[in-house]
Parts: C-alpha cells; structure tokens; sequence
C-alpha cells in the first residue's frame, strides 16, 4: 500500500515546533531510509505514522485513505528497544500470539526457538527478544513497516539474520517500508531511496 503523510507538523505539549509541512509518498515496494540527526524527530514521525501520537497539523493517508484508528494498524513499527515494547508479565508465547499467530516457517526465518515460548521477556537476549517483536509486527494486515533502529543494539551476525528475514517478507508481500537507522553503510545497502528530514521540514 502507498503511505502518505500530507502537510505533517508536530510538537510535543509545550514545547517548539519539531516538524511541520512535512511532505511524503512512499509507494508499496519502495524501501526509503529516513535520515536527520539526533533529536530532529525521526522517532516522532515514525510514532506518528504508526498511530503512537496525533499529529498536531496534517494527516497521514494509506493508499489515499485516513488510517482506521480501531483495531489493527496497518503501519507497524519496530523500536530500538524490544524490553520497552513487550509487557514484562506476559510470557513469550502470549507476547507473540497477541495480534495473530505467526506460523512455523516465520518462526524458523527469525531463529525463534521453541524453547523460548515459555520465557519471561527478563530471561531472554535483547537480540532474541527483537526477533519476536519483529514476528509480532509481521501479521497478514501489515500494509507497511517501519524499522526504527531496528538493531542497533545487536551483534552483527543477530543483525543480518533479522534484516535478511525482514526483507524477505518486505519483498514477498511488496511492502513499503522506512528504515531510520545511524548507520551509512546499512542504509545505502538497503534502501532504494533516503529522505533527510532536516531538509523536508521547517521548524518554524
Ligand atoms: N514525550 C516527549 N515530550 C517532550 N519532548 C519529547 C518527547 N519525546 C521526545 N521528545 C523530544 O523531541 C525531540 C525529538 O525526539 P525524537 O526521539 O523524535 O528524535 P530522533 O530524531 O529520533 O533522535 P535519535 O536519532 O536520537 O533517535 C528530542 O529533542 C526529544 O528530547
Ligand atoms: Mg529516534
């Protein structure tokens, strides 16, 4: 599906503008790198897209529609840090199977072992405790997907085999998706194209 984000500008309560007349198209298949430094609002805009936080002007349209803001949203993000996005007192089965039941061949994909099903979220790896976030953000109504320093946080070798089952959905489905991530390398290799944030917006 094609995400757009029309005239978006956001600030947090009482504070300056981050963004605002922030303009955007990213058709399905397109794989686009969201680049700006630190505190630009990267993380802000991503929220925004996936239904985390209104914005404060604008909308944010899915194949030229309003998002539906019951139920499922069709935009997923995934943050840098799994601890902060899974409830510490669901066990990692029920953890998965919230919003759908991802099948074994997912599971296989992102080296989620059976063994650890019957975890609490403390008991496992930052690196494993991703990977089930990202199985958790893949389910049959996810149109688009956003990564947002996906993993930063993990080994290279956790790194490659969560990115290279990320792209293998990505592709099948023909899913847009936003990478933001620090690294120059990951970016070039990945995206088809890069949007720098500090040179869309005004922060007037
Ligand atoms: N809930 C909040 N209330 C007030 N200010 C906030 C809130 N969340 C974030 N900010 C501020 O908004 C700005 C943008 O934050 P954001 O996390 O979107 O930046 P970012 O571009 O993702 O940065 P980084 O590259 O470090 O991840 C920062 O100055 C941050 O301190
Ligand atoms: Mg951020």
């Amino acid at each position: 599906m094609k995400i757009e984000a029309k005239n978006l500008g956001f600030r947090y309560d009482g504070y300056p503008w981050l963004f605002r007349n922030v303009d955007l198209t990213i058709q399905p298949g397109e794989i686009v790198g969201l680049k700006a430094p630190s505190g630009y609002g990267k993380t802000s805009l991503c929220k925004i897209l996936a239904g985390y936080e209104k914005p404060v002007e604008g909308e944010v349209l899915l194949n030229g529609e309003p998002i539906n803001s019951k139920g499922f949203h069709p935009v997923q993000l995934i943050f840098q840090h799994p601890e902060k996005a899974v409830n510490p007192r669901w066990k990692m089965d029920k953890v998965l199977n919230e919003g759908w039941r991802p099948d074994q061949s997912l599971l296989d994909l992102l080296g989620i072992e059976k063994e650890w099903m019957t975890r609490w979220p403390n008991e496992l790896s930052g690196g494993e405790l991703q990977r089930f976030c990202v199985a958790r953000a893949l389910g049959p109504d996810t149109k688009f997907l956003i990564a947002d320093e996906m993993t930063t946080m993990l080994d290279a070798i956790t790194q490659a085999q969560i990115w290279h089952a990320v792209l293998e959905i990505v592709r099948e489905r023909n899913m847009g998706m936003i990478v933001v991530s620090h690294e120059e390398k990951l970016v070039q290799r990945l995206c088809h194209r890069v949007i720098n944030l500090d040179e869309i917006t005004s922060r007037m």
